[in-house]
């Protein structure tokens, strides 16, 4: 089999070559209720418990993270792959994610936003 062609690329689209991470969810709480977006443009920032994750205001999330500058990144496992698709193609501006997609929100230790149940892992980060 041979490979594909090589073909030319715009660089405003070239990025998304190299901009995936592993995908995780990232909960939130604005103060009123919680919420969960998939994201997997995520790098973890050298040796050091700092992430970068790149998101933009026309998820309802952003408002959340901005004012409350906290959230808790878990880690799904292949099982949850529904949830993650789900969770990250609706908006949770008139939903109850946790709820539609049967995810269990945990109280964390540091910050206000949820741990998930049923993820292999949770970091809290504020
Ligand atoms: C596999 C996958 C990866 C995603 N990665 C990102 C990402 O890195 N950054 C981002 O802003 N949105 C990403 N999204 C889209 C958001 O999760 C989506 O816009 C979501 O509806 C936002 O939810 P919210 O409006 O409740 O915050 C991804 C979606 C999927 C399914």
């Amino acid at each position: 089999m041979g490979r594909a062609a090589m073909k030319r690329m715009q660089i405003r689209k070239a990025f998304t070559l190299m901009e995936s991470g592993p995908v995780v969810f990232i909960t939130t709480n604005d103060g009123e209720k919680n919420n969960v977006m998939t994201i997997s443009w995520t790098m973890v920032m050298g040796f050091t418990p700092i992430f970068a994750i790149v998101t933009g205001p026309w998820n309802y999330s952003y408002t959340a993270l901005r004012k409350s500058r906290e959230c808790v990144i878990a880690i799904p496992t292949v099982d949850l792959i529904d949830q993650v698709v789900g969770a990250g193609t609706c908006s949770g501006a008139g939903t109850d994610k946790f709820k539609k997609f049967g995810l269990t929100p945990v109280k964390g230790k540091h910050v206000r936003s949820p741990l998930i149940k049923e993820c292999l892992a949770n970091i809290e980060h504020g």
